[in-house]
Formats: C-alpha cells, structure tokens, sequence
C-alpha cells in the first residue's frame, strides 16, 4: 500500500518535536497506523536558523502555501500557531481536500466554528488533540472514553507556563519574571507569553474542551479570563502558611443558565490532588454522571509531549484513510450541523 504524505508547517518547538518523534517511533507508529507515513516536506519561515530535528530525506521550502497547494500531500500538520497566516495556510488546506492536523488552540478556539463547516463541507478532518493539554490525550478521552455520559463540569490545570511559574514561585521563592523567561527558554510559553500569564491560552483551552464535553459551538468570548500576573511572592507564601496552594484553573459547568466558562486563580486545599499539580504538568478533572469524576494528568507543554499528540492525530487520521473508501474520518470532525440549535 502506497505511504501517506504529509507535510508539516513550522520547524519550532512542536514542529521539531514532531518530526523527531515521527522518526525515532516510526516503526510503531506505521504498526499502529496501518500505513507507511512519509514527511514529504516540510516548510520554515526561517529555514538559516538551526533545528532541533534531523530533517534527512525531507523536502524543505519557506514557502508554506506550497505545501498546502501540493497535491501530492494528504495531510496538513499545522504548527505555525497564532490565527493569521496559519488561519489562512489551515483554510486553503481544508479547500484543496487536504486532512488537517493541528496544535494551534488560539485557531480553533476563534474561528473553529467556520473551519469545521467549512471542513465537513469539503469531507476532511481537523484534529486538534495537541491543542489541548500538551500530551494528555484529554480529547480524545472525552469524545470516546466518556461517550456514554453526560459530562456536569471540567476543571483543571491547562497552561503549563502558569503552572510552572506558581511552583517556582512558590517552592524556590523565584521572582515571577525570571522564571516566566526560563519558561520562554524552555519552549513552554506561547510567543506573546502575555496569552500565558493573563489566562488567554487557558481560555482557549477552556473554550474547546467545552465544545467536546457539551456539544456546544466554540465560544471564547463568553469565557471570564483571569491571569497571574498580579499574584505576588507573599500571596503564594500566605496561602501556603494557611495551607493552600495558588492554582490557576479553567473551569467549565453546566448551569440552568448556560454553560459557564471561567479561568482565574483559585485557593486549594494543599491536600487535593489538583493542588499538587506542579512545573509544567497539567491535570484535568472531567465528571461524567455516570462514571463520576476521573483525572487526566501529564506534561503540558514542551517539544515532544505536544509531539506526542500532534503524532497520535496524525495516526488517527492515517487509520481512518486507510479503512474508509472516502476518506472521511467522521469520529473526528467537530459537527456543526448537529449543533446548531443548542443553547449556549
Ligand atoms: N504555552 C502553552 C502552555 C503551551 O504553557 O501551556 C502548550 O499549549
């Protein structure tokens, strides 16, 4: 059987991540696909600066439209982020039929609802699991492990960057900027890591778990958004002193009203489980009526946790191409149809 192609967008920290998971597990992965998986090309704004990957035997190119245009290329990897030419590279994908896998959550959260339409019009598949949680497979958890419940809340811990900060802060006394810039060092945080410390990336996070778990249109705007850049040394000391731990958290609940969206700092217990949470590990407590509450916990954030993700999509993908004759990949793809006339 003839390999798939795909090809990847963006050589950062994910994007490097990607290829070198892609290769060094090949073998595993083409078991679990089904299919050989070939990195035709790969496309860089900036192609003079090192990478963090052995990009042997992959086409390079600075021009990303070439990819998307590329009629050999079944699968688009999107790892660019941010929603302008990554908006525009991911919408001409979807029109030339091309399957799209991508860990940019600022783009699916914004302008999901017309990507997805726009995607079942044309018969592909966007899959985002790496846009959510680093490498906690928390998608796919609540697509398919808790198909049978209604889901009541979500709360959890969901950027790594904050996460990382508060236990810093807390644990070594670190002053909030010095550990925001080791952070940056460390691939974690978003370019503009204001989205880190003001909970915007949180609420993006928020916004599409919410969508999955309550079968609601993507809704960013609805969301209250709260960061940590006011919270100082001494307010991570008192609450450890009155036995709490600083964490901050997007919480989803179905309400009579609605669907509530929030994400702010919270006081925790010091013994829950929630408040152990630390570095750039993030955790998602997900209630099912009837499964009860279950936790998801892993990095998230970073090189090859994100990879990690972005790679299980593309098995996913790679899977459903192999076994359904139209190439459509039904189980993953956000169905707007179905959504329409839902309160939000
Ligand atoms: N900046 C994000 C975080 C990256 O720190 O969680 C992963 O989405």
């Amino acid at each position: 059987m003839q390999s798939v192609k795909i090809g990847i967008l963006g050589l950062g920290t994910v994007g490097s991540g990607t290829v070198s998971v892609l290769k060094r597990n090949a073998r595993e992965i083409i078991r679990r696909a089904g299919r050989d998986i070939e990195i035709s090309v790969a496309a860089d704004k900036d192609l003079q600066s090192p990478k963090n990957c052995d990009l042997s035997g992959i086409k390079l190119t600075d021009d990303a439209f070439s990819v998307v245009n590329d009629p050999d290329i079944q699968i688009v990897v999107e790892l660019i982020g941010g929603t302008g030419v990554a908006k525009e590279l991911v919408s001409k994908a979807i029109e030339n039929g091309k399957h799209v896998v991508t860990a940019n959550k600022a783009l699916i959260a914004m302008h999901g609802n017309e990507l997805f339409a726009l995607a079942q019009e044309k018969g592909v598949t966007i899959a985002f699991e790496a846009a959510v949680a680093g490498g906690i497979p928390i998608i796919k958890a609540m697509r398919e492990g808790l198909a049978g419940n209604r889901i009541e809340w979500l709360a959890g811990i969901i950027n790594g960057t904050g996460n990382f900060i508060l236990t810093e802060m807390r644990d070594k006394g670190r002053d909030f900027a010095d550990v925001l810039a080791e952070a940056q060092a460390l691939g974690y945080a978003e370019a503009d890591p204001t989205f880190d410390v003001e909970g915007i990336d949180a609420a993006h996070k928020l916004t599409i778990m919410a969508s999955i778990a309550f079968g609601i249109p993507l809704q960013f705007y609805s969301a209250y958004t709260e960061g940590i850049s006011k919270i100082a040394q001494e307010d991570v000391q008192y609450a450890a002193e009155l036995g709490y731990r600083i964490k901050h958290l997007g919480i989803a609940k179905k309400t009579d009203r609605g669907v509530e969206l929030r994400v702010h700092p919270t006081l925790i217990p010091h013994r829950r489980l929630i408040a152990n949470v630390n570095g750039v590990m993030n955790a998602v407590v997900v209630k099912g009526d009837a499964v009860g509450p279950t936790l998801y916990y892993g990095a998230g954030a970073g090189s090859e946790a994100t990879a990690s993700a972005v790679v299980a999509d593309i098995v996913d993908v790679v899977r459903a191409l192999t076994t359904d004759p139209e190439n459509r990949v039904p189980h993953l793809a956000f169905q707007p149809d179905a959504l329409k006339d839902t309160p939000i």
